[in-house]
């Protein structure tokens, strides 16, 4: 399958393994919550990984969202780009999580580990989740709470809709301020998260997108699925929506 050229304009650093990648490449029509691939050409070989779109699918350049994680053969080489460098992507996009998949609900919950924030920055810059659902909660877990990325365009969303959406920060190494110290499936579990964020999840009401660490999505499920809610399948309506990212 051929691949485009696409070229880096911009690399925001959010510490020294977190940081945004601006694409500019002429990619076809996506939906938000889809991701695409990255790759470089690296030892001889090209090395691709997917990656989920920071950007709403009207809105240029395209941006990703990534962290370096030890020895990984495409970070640590991303890491390093700059612009005007190339990178390739895939013509077309792929990927289920994304909101048309969701049935409609009152309750929208979008809970993510790190990176996995991406999509959901995605899908809330655009107008459907804002017109379909009443209420709107986003949790995000990072280990430092350096790593709370994206604070000015989560304050842009808050604004946009007062009263109806709620962002909840959990950082779990370190303890900063009134950020609560917790992980999202125990948090869940202990009923902390809903009375932090002024609502409960149930079955009747809440429609669940789970993303990132695939222990953390796990986890998550089973917590929800012990109150009774089913992952969305094809023909199927549940609550639950997921994205492993490996
Ligand atoms: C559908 C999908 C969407 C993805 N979207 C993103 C994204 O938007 N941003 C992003 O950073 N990654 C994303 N990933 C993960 C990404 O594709 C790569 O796996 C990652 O960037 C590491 O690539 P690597 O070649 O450096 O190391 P690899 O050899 O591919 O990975 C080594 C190990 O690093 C860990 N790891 C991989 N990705 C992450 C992560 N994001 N956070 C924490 N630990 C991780 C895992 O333990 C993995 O086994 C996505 C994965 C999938 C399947
Ligand atoms: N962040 C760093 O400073 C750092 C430093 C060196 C290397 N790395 C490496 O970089 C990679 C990415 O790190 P990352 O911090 O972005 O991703 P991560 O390890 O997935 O952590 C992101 C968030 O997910 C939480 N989490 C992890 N497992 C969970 C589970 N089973 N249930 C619920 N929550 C869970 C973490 O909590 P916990 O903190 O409780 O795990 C953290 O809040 C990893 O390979 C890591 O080894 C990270």
């Amino acid at each position: 399958m051929g691949w485009v050229k696409g070229q880096v304009r911009e690399i925001k650093r959010w510490t020294e393994r977190l940081f945004s990648l601006r694409v500019d490449a002429d990619v076809e029509p996506f939906k938000a919550g889809q991701y695409n691939r990255l790759r470089l050409f690296i030892g001889g070989e090209w090395v691709a990984r997917p990656y989920s779109y920071v950007n709403p699918p009207d809105v240029r350049p395209l941006e990703f969202h990534l962290v370096t994680v030890p020895d990984g053969p495409l970070t640590n080489r991303l890491l390093h780009l700059q612009p005007g460098d190339d990178v390739e992507l895939m013509p077309r996009s792929t990927g289920l999580f994304t909101l048309d998949q969701l049935p409609d609900a009152r309750d929208l919950w979008l809970l993510a580990t790190g990176t996995g924030l991406g999509p959901f920055l995605s899908m809330l810059g655009t107008d459907e989740p804002w017109r379909r659902f009443e209420n709107i909660r986003l949790v995000h877990s990072v280990r430092y709470a350096a790593e709370l990325s994206y604070r000015d365009r989560i304050d842009g969303f808050a604004q946009r809709a007062p009263g109806r959406f709620h962002y909840q920060p959990l950082v779990t190494r370190e303890t900063v301020g009134t950020i609560p110290r917790a992980r999202i499936p125990g948090f869940l579990e202990q009923g902390q998260l809903e009375a932090l964020c002024g609502l409960e999840i149930d079955r009747e009401h809440s429609q669940v997108m789970i993303c990132g660490n695939p222990d953390m999505v796990r986890d998550t499920q089973s917590v929800l699925k012990a109150r009774g809610l089913q992952r969305n399948r094809r023909g199927h309506a549940g609550q639950i929506a997921v994205e492993n990212y490996w």
